[in-house]
């Protein structure tokens, strides 16, 4: 897979659209919308921080303008996904890519032109990084973007068929470097029972962390799957991929002094 140059920002135009942000409120509420699996799901332990950052005027027109075409709400409903990227005149739906965090979402725009033949279902939280991302994605002129809103964990708990993806990507998820904040940490045992059926044989799930003993638990978790191959034939971390684009997160993990680690592993099939 090739990439333009990982380390070229993708900053937001410098005029934003000179329309005033219409409401939006009751359309796409910002943050994820009540977990529909009801108030003793709600409760559950959740793996992002609640913020509500600053949106630009041209994110909330990007929202505004491209939700109801690539937007998702997690409400729990199954999810058509062939449906979801079927569109814009292929003959085959593309395999789709699930990114768990996107952030900002210039890693996953940039991996996605740079790989057309494959879908990304980006799902974040945070409701300027939708709009960033909807903006890049008009601004590259993406049809293999879609950007959900809401808690992964919904998402993969009730929406997703099984082996419906054809691969997982978790760049610079929350450390939760605290010891009583470990159970925050997104990549645990019961993520991957719910991640594992959902993949179908040959997906690749790749994660990213600048955060040593969370790489170390990565590791750990990821290499105790017998469904999943370590694509390091020693069974560590992977060298760093030149398809992976450089994120903000990991630019300040480097400068921290911090060591970035990547994690590669391929979906076996499953044992008859
Ligand atoms: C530290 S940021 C990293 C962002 C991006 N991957 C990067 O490298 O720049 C982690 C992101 O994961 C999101 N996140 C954490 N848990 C999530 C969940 N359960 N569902 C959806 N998004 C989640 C947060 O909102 C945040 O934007």
């Amino acid at each position: 897979m090739s990439t333009s140059s990982p380390t070229t920002p993708l900053s937001p135009p410098l005029t934003a659209p000179a329309a005033p942000t219409p409401a939006r409120a009751a359309r796409f509420p910002a943050g994820p919308a009540a977990d529909p699996a009801g108030s003793r799901e709600e409760h559950r332990v959740r793996s992002f921080h609640a913020r509500r950052g600053r949106i630009t005027q041209a994110q909330a027109a990007a929202i505004d303008r491209h939700w109801p075409a690539w937007g998702v709400e997690l409400d729990g409903a199954p999810l058509d996904l062939p449906g979801l990227f079927g569109a814009a005149g292929r003959p085959e739906p593309l395999p789709v890519v699930l990114e768990i965090g996107f952030g900002m979402g210039d890693a996953t725009a940039r991996m996605a032109a740079a790989d057309p033949a494959r879908g990304i279902l980006a799902v974040d939280v945070h409701t300027p990084g939708q709009g960033n991302l909807l903006m890049l994605a008009d601004r590259l002129g993406l049809t293999n973007v879609r950007v959900a809103n809401g808690d992964a964990i919904v998402l993969l708990r009730d929406m997703l068929a099984p082996a419906s993806l054809a691969g997982l990507r978790v760049y610079f998820p929350d450390p939760w470097p605290k010891a009583k904040h470990h159970k925050r940490r997104l990549i645990q045992p019961s993520f991957l029972d719910l991640v594992l059926p959902l993949l179908r044989p040959g997906a690749v799930v790749h994660c990213a962390t600048d955060w040593e003993p969370y790489a170390e638990q990565m590791l750990e978790v990821l290499g105790a799957a017998p469904q999943l191959a370590n694509q390091d034939p020693a069974g560590g971390f992977a060298a760093r991929p030149d398809f992976r684009p450089m994120t903000k997160f990991e630019r300040q993990g480097l400068a921290k002094g911090h060591v970035v680690r990547d994690l590669l592993f391929t979906r076996v099939p499953d044992l008859p």
